[in-house]
């Protein structure tokens, strides 16, 4: 009697754990994104968010080499892409490529041994080619990955191969007759949630450029504004994989009172830009690597490994939680800040103060300084008891004593144009150079100025 019962609870218990494995423990938390009652609600279950925000802690930031010294390019022998790195900044990249990308096997997983320069190892070529992706990404993406940027860890995360990349997939294995055919659908995927969705939404929307849409534009399908219920179905299978890889519901995007209209949450417009991103990446970057990759790189129809929107988000709707790594590895961002220069600003009078600007690490006066400075020059002249004040300004970036150097030697410059239109060394003040922070690109024209001044 006693055992008969203790086994009917056995059975109620196993019961009760077959039917909610599938469900999450509670209790989850919810975040109100719209009005209540509308459905505009994200769901988050706070343990799996502990394993996904884990996952995506930014890695310790390389330490920062001063810059300055020759470029890389005329120091060594193969240097194809950051031609505008000086030997400091591209060791420095060099090293956290290693973090980044292959930190077990060292400089050796795209280095062939004891010889820097060759290009025999296939992972060096896809490397080369990896450098001016990411350039471009930050470059020509900002429309979706803003300040925040990306570099390599945004997708590699200290693994040669990235957790998340896909192939062309032609589908399980199946046999012939009657049951050929399931049409890329029609069996539980990853890709696409576990729902029976078609598995590859990927070639469709994220290498070529179908219509990503469920709603028919007009009264007949029309290939170029929808393409009937295959695209539906497609198009559903893609909003699942956005779903999981960001971490969110469809109201994340979408005002579910209609899925079509842009009046929803501004992230959608940001999706919108990550597509057509992710089109140009795997085609003009990722898939014509094909021919670099050895064989076992290739997926099952023998085409490259490409990307979507979990390679970079892995799970979160800001990779690596948002970490803003970009400012701190410059080399990745922009290329045309780092090698192209603003012209130096003419000098300009304010009453008694005159500013004068000089160019990248030179101390030539500014053609147009005499005759800015010549109503100070005639105040002096006209009050023999007065004196002017020179001070010079650096920023905050570089070895602070060249630096300084380099503002007395700016200081000295002004005080010789002074002295030529007839003011006395011993009527000019010298001041202190005065340290100024440095902007995000490093080079603040207003940091290279002088300033002159009656007193
Ligand atoms: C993930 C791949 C990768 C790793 C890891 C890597 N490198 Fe490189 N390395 C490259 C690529 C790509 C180039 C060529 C860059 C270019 O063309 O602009 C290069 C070029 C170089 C060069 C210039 C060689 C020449 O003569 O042209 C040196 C020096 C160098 N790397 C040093 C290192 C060191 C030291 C390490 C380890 C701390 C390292 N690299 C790790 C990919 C890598
Ligand atoms: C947008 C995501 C993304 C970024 C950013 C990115 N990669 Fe990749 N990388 C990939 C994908 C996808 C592959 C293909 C994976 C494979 O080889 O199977 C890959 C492959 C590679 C490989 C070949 C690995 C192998 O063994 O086949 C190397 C080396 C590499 N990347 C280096 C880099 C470096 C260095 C950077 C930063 C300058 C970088 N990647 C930035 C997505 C990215
Ligand atoms: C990360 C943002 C994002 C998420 C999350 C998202 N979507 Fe979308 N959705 C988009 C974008 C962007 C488009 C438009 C693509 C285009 O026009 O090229 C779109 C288009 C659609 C369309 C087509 C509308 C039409 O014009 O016919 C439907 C339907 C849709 N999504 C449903 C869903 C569902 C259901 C979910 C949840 C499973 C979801 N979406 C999750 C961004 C998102
Ligand atoms: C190359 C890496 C990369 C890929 C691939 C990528 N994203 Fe992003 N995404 C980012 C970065 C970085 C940000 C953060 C931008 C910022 O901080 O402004 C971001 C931000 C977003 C946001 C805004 C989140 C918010 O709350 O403001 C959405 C939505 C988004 N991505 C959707 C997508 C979708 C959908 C895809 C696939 C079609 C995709 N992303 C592919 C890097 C990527």
């Amino acid at each position: 009697m006693n055992g008969l019962r203790s086994s009917t609870l056995g059975v109620l218990a196993l019961t009760a754990v077959v039917l909610t494995a599938g469900c999450e423990r509670p209790p989850v938390e919810s975040i109100q994104r719209g009005y209540r009652g509308t459905g505009m609600v994200q769901v988050f279950n706070p343990r799996t968010q502990a394993v996904v925000l884990d996952r995506n802690a930014a890695p310790e930031v390389t330490l920062p080499v001063p810059p300055g010294g020759p470029l890389a390019k005329d120091v060594y022998k193969n240097v194809k892409v950051l031609t505008d790195l000086d030997v400091g900044a591209f060791t420095r990249l060099m090293v956290a490529m290693t973090n980044w990308v292959s930190p077990e096997q060292g400089c050796n997983y795209c280095h062939a041994e004891g010889n820097l320069e060759s290009d025999v190892v296939y992972a060096k070529v896809v490397a080369r080619r990896m450098l001016q992706m990411n350039r471009h990404i930050n470059q020509d993406w900002a429309n979706h990955v803003g300040l925040t940027g990306v570099t390599c860890y945004t997708c590699h995360r200290g693994q040669p191969v990235p957790a998340f990349v896909w192939f062309a997939d032609p589908g399980p294995p199946q046999a012939a007759g009657l049951t050929r055919g399931r049409a890329g659908q029609n069996t539980p995927a990853v890709s696409v949630g576990l729902t029976s969705l078609p598995y590859d939404p990927f070639t469709p929307y994220l290498l070529e450029n179908r219509p990503i849409r469920v709603q028919a534009a007009g009264a007949l399908p029309d290939p170029k504004t929808n393409g009937g219920i295959m695209h539906a179905e497609w198009t559903y299978g893609l909003m699942h994989h956005f779903s999981n890889s960001l971490g969110v519901n469809c109201t994340y995007c979408h005002n579910t009172r209609s899925f079509a209209s842009w009046e929803g949450p501004p992230q959608r417009a940001t999706a919108y830009h990550g597509i057509e991103m992710l089109r140009d990446l795997n085609a003009n970057y990722l898939s014509p690597l094909k021919a670099t990759y050895p064989a076992q790189r290739l997926g099952p129809l023998g085409d490259a490994p490409k990307a979507n929107c979990a390679t970079c988000h892995q799970g979160l709707f800001k990779p690596l939680a948002g970490a803003q790594m970009l400012q701190d590895y410059p080399a990745l961002a922009k290329v045309a800040t780092l090698v192209v220069e603003a012209p130096t600003p003419e000098p300009t009078v304010q009453g008694d103060l005159v500013i004068i600007f000089f160019a990248v690490g030179s101390f030539d006066l500014h053609a147009a300084a005499p005759s800015a400075m010549q109503g100070l020059v005639e105040k002096l002249k006209a009050n023999p008891k007065s004196r002017a004040t020179i001070s010079g300004y650096h920023s905050a970036t570089g070895d602070t004593a060249s630096n300084q150097e380099l503002a007395k030697n700016r200081a000295l410059a002004v005080q010789g144009a002074l002295k030529n239109a007839g003011i006395a060394d011993n009527r000019v003040v010298l001041e202190r150079p005065i340290v100024v922070q440095a902007n995000v690109s490093g080079e603040d024209p207003t940091a290279r100025r002088v300033e002159v001044t009656v007193k």
